[in-house]
């Protein structure tokens, strides 16, 4: 543990986190979600309280306990998602680990749809949610000092997370690699490349050595407040 970090940090930073996936309603009894577990977000929230830190969860529905202490604002859409960060703004740090769901049903009905109805395939119509993390890190009022993305990908991991970083006008993409040859998904450990745009050379890539889930969310705590110190 970096007791001299620690030592210069000011005061408990803010930090925000959003977790798990979210649900997007078809009917009041059906959803559309994703396999996100929350796993990320929640096991980085302890990390950071227990460096002392001032933790913000926002958390989609998962079956995880949140650690004891944090703040934590449970909600099920990525709508609702989007406006509790909005509320916590503002920020020192977004962390965005949660898994929005990137479309919604346009239409959704008071009542439970039955088959009587809907004779035949049944078609929805599905519109964008709002991107979270691209509006935290170009809020006009509120711009965090660090604005973190996290990226799965199965392919291409570099030119998709630089992509990301530049589209979204984060600070840092946090790419892992999901192909099923890695194991990574559901498994107990991650290997995770950080992506950044502060550097001289416009962007730059930290491939991590690959370790257990639990000990990279603390490495990766302790990096990301040595990072934002660096920025004062
Ligand atoms: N994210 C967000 N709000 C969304 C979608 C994504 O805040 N509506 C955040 C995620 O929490 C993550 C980052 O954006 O930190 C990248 O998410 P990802 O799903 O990999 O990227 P997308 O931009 O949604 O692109 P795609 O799914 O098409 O790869
Ligand atoms: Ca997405």
């Amino acid at each position: 543990l970096n007791e001299t970090l620690l030592r210069s940090l000011p005061a408990p930073l803010r930090i925000l986190i959003t977790a798990g996936p979210t649900h997007e309603p078809i009917d009041p009894i059906r959803f559309i979600s994703n396999h996100s577990s929350g796993q990320q977000g929640y096991t980085l929230a302890k990390a950071f309280h227990d460096l002392g830190q001032q933790v913000i969860l926002v958390s989609g529905p998962t079956a995880l306990h949140p650690p004891p202490q944090v703040e934590v604002i449970d909600v099920e859409t990525a709508l609702e998602m989007h406006e509790a960060c909005m509320e916590v703004l503002p920020v020192d740090i977004a962390i965005m680990a949660a898994a929005v769901s990137d479309w919604r049903v346009q239409f959704v009905p008071d009542q439970k749809m039955k088959k009587s109805q809907h004779q035949g395939p049944l078609q929805l119509t599905l519109i964008q949610n709002p991107d979270i993390l691209a509006e935290i890190a170009q809020h006009s009022q509120y711009r965090p000092k660090l604005v973190i993305g996290f990226a799965a990908e199965t392919e291409n991991i570099e030119d998709n997370a630089l992509q990301k970083l530049k589209k979204k006008k984060c600070d840092w993409i946090i790419a892992n690699d999901v192909s099923a040859s890695t194991g990574i998904m559901g498994g107990e450990e991650n290997q995770l490349q950080v992506f950044t745009t502060h550097s001289k050379e416009g962007w730059s890539q930290k491939k991590w050595p690959r370790m257990k889930k639990q000990l990279l969310a603390s490495y990766l705590a302790q990096s990301i407040l040595e990072y934002y110190n660096n920025l004062l």
